[in-house]
C-alpha cells in the first residue's frame, strides 16, 4: 500500500496513566482469515485485527475465492471454500508490508493447481523468501523468482503435492506454517521437526478446525510436528486476543516514565510469545498480570506495568523466539536500565521489516544511548533511569517502512530531553492501528 509519509514529534509527557485495549494479536488474525478460508461453511471471527497486513491477507484469500465480510459489530464473517478448492487469482495478490501473509500464502497455495504472483513494498520485497521456496520446492511447488529470491514473485503449485518431513533451518514459525499449510492439501502424512520452538498458533488453531495434527516433543526439546493431508476442515467461531506484541509498546513506556501506572487488558500470553514480560521482570520491571483466564485457545491476562528501576541482563539466545518482534523495543528498556543488557544470536532481526539490529543500533546511538553493535546482536549500557540527551536540533529518526522501529522509538521519546521526530509514522498502521492515540491518552493529553 503507498503512502504519504507521516512525520512526527514525540517528547517526554505523562506520567503514564490508565487502562487501555489494544488490537487483536497479527499472527492469529491471519491465520483466523486463513483457515476459515479453508473449512466448508461460515466461520466467525471478533477481535480481529484490522491493521494492513491483516487487511492484505483479506484481500488475497477473497482473490482465492472465500467470501469475507466485516459486520457493522466488528464481526468477521468467512465463507469458506474447503481444503484444496481456492481458486485461480486474476490479478497479483498485493502483500504490501506482510512478511506472514506472503510466506503463509505461499505454502497454502504450493499444494492448488494455482499460478499466483506476489508483490509488495519496498521492505517485503527486500526479505528472503528461498527459506520458503526450498521446502516448497521439495513438495513440488515451482518458483520464478526476482534475483535473491525475493518478491515480485510467481509461483504454480501441485496437485497432488509430495508430502515431506523437513528439518528447520531457521527459527521460524513462518515457515514451519508454510510447510504445515501446504501439507494440508497434500497426501499423507507431512512432518516438521522444528529444533527451536517458535509461536505454535498454527498447531493449536489447525486442530481446533479440526485437523488430525499431533506435536511430540523429544527429550531435547525438539518438536516433531505431523499433520495428515487431504484434511477436512470444520467452520470455528473465533476470539482473537490482544496482540503481545503490540502491548509491549505501552508496556515499556509505562517502565521508563517516572511515576507511570499502566494497565493493559485482554493479552494473549502464549509461553511462546511473552518472552519480552520475562526478560522484563528478570530485569527487576514492576510488571504483574491479573484476571489470567483462557480466550479461544490461547492464555490472556491484563498485563499492569508500573515505572521503576531497571538493571541490565544477559538474555539467553534461546528465548529470543519467544520475543523476536519485541526487541527493538526491548532494546529501548535497556538503553534506561542499570548496567550492561546483551542480547546475541539474533540474527534473525537483520531480515525482518527492516534490519532491526542496525536501525536500533544507529538510531539509538543518535539519541545518546551507549549501544555496540555486533553481528548476531546488541550490547546496550543503560543511563540507570537518566533521559538520553537526544540532541540539539531535536533529531529525526528513519523508521525505514518497519513499524516496529517507529513505535519503538516513539517510546524512547518519552524519556529523550528535547524528545524526537520520527519520519514516517504511516506504517504503524500495519499492526497497530491507533498506536499514537492511544499513547497520547495515556499521557492524559487531548487525542
Ligand atoms: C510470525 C512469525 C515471526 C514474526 C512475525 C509473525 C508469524 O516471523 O516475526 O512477525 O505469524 O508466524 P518468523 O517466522 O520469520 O520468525
Amino acid at each position: 500500500m503507498a503512502h504519504d509519509a507521516q512525520k512526527m514529534v514525540f517528547e517526554p509527557g505523562g506520567p503514564l496513566r490508565g487502562t487501555v485495549t489494544i488490537p487483536g494479536d497479527k499472527s492469529i488474525s491471519h491465520r483466523s482469515l486463513m483457515f476459515s478460508a479453508l473449512a466448508v461453511g461460515e466461520s466467525r471471527v471478533s477481535g480481529l485485527l484490522e491493521g494492513e497486513d491483516v487487511l492484505s491477507t483479506a484481500a488475497a484469500m477473497r482473490a482465492l475465492g472465500a467470501q469475507i465480510e466485516r459486520g457493522a459489530d466488528g464481526m468477521w464473517r468467512i465463507h469458506g471454500v474447503g481444503v484444496g478448492g481456492l481458486i485461480q487469482p486474476v490479478t497479483a495478490l498485493d502483500m504490501g508490508n506482510s512478511g506472514t501473509s506472503t510466506r503463509l500464502l505461499m505454502g497454502l497455495l504450493a499444494s492448488h493447481r494455482i499460478t499466483a504472483t506476489f508483490i509488495g513494498d519496498v521492505s517485503l520485497s527486500r526479505r528472503p523468501m528461498g527459506r520458503i521456496t526450498d521446502p516448497l520446492g521439495l513438495m513440488g511447488a515451482t518458483f520464478m523468482t526476482s534475483p535473491g529470491g525475493r518478491l515480485p514473485l510467481t509461483m504454480t503449485g501441485l496437485v497432488p503435492a509430495v508430502p515431506i518431513e523437513y528439518r528447520l533451518p531457521v527459527a521460524s514459525a513462518q515457515v514451519k506454517s508454510a510447510i504445515l499449510l501446504a501439507g494440508l492439501n497434500a497426501p499423507g502424512i507431512t512432518r516438521v521437526i522444528e529444533p527451536i520452538p517458535t509461536r505454535d498458533h498454527s498447531e493449536r488453531m489447525l486442530r481446533g478446525f479440526g485437523a488430525d495434527l499431533t506435536v511430540d516433543v523429544g527429550n531435547d526439546g525438539t518438536r516433531h510436528i505431523a499433520i495428515r493431508g487431504e484434511a477436512e476442515l470444520k467452520p470455528q467461531t473465533l476470539v482473537v486476543p490482544g496482540d503481545p506484541s503490540s502491548a509491549a509498546f505501552p508496556v515499556v513506556a509505562a517502565l521508563i516514565t517516572p511515576g507511570s501506572d499502566v494497565t493493559v487488558t485482554n493479552v494473549g500470553m502464549n509461553p511462546t510469545r511473552t518472552g519480552i514480560f520475562k526478560m522484563l521482570q528478570a530485569m527487576g520491571a514492576d510488571l504483574s498480570f491479573a484476571n489470567e483466564r483462557e480466550v479461544g485457545g490461547e492464555p490472556v491476562a491484563d498485563i499492569v506495568a508500573r515505572y521503576g528501576p531497571l538493571t541490565g541482563i544477559d538474555v539467553p539466545p534461546d528465548v529470543a523466539p519467544s520475543m523476536i518482534d519485541e526487541f527493538p523495543v526491548f532494546f529501548v528498556a535497556a538503553s534506561f536500565a542499570k548496567g550492561r543488557t546483551s542480547a546475541s544470536g539474533l540474527d534473525e532481526l537483520r531480515v525482518k521489516e527492516s534490519d532491526r539490529l542496525a536501525l536500533m543500533a544507529k538510531n539509538l546511538a543518535r539519541i545518546g544511548a551507549r549501544v555496540e553493535e555486533r553481528a548476531d546482536g546488541l550490547i546496550i549500557d543503560g543511563t540507570d533511569g537518566a533521559p538520553l540527551d537526544g540532541g540539539n536540533p531535536a533529531p529525526t529518526i528513519g523508521a525505514e517502512l518497519d513499524h516496529r522501529i517507529a513505535m519503538s522509538f516513539a517510546v524512547a521519546g518519552q524519556a529523550t530531553k528535547g524528545g524526537l521526530a520520527i519520519d514516517d509514522m504511516s506504517p504503524v498502521a500495519t499492526s497497530f492501528p491507533g498506536f499514537v492515540d492511544l499513547l497520547r491518552t495515556l499521557k492524559g493529553e487531548p487525542s
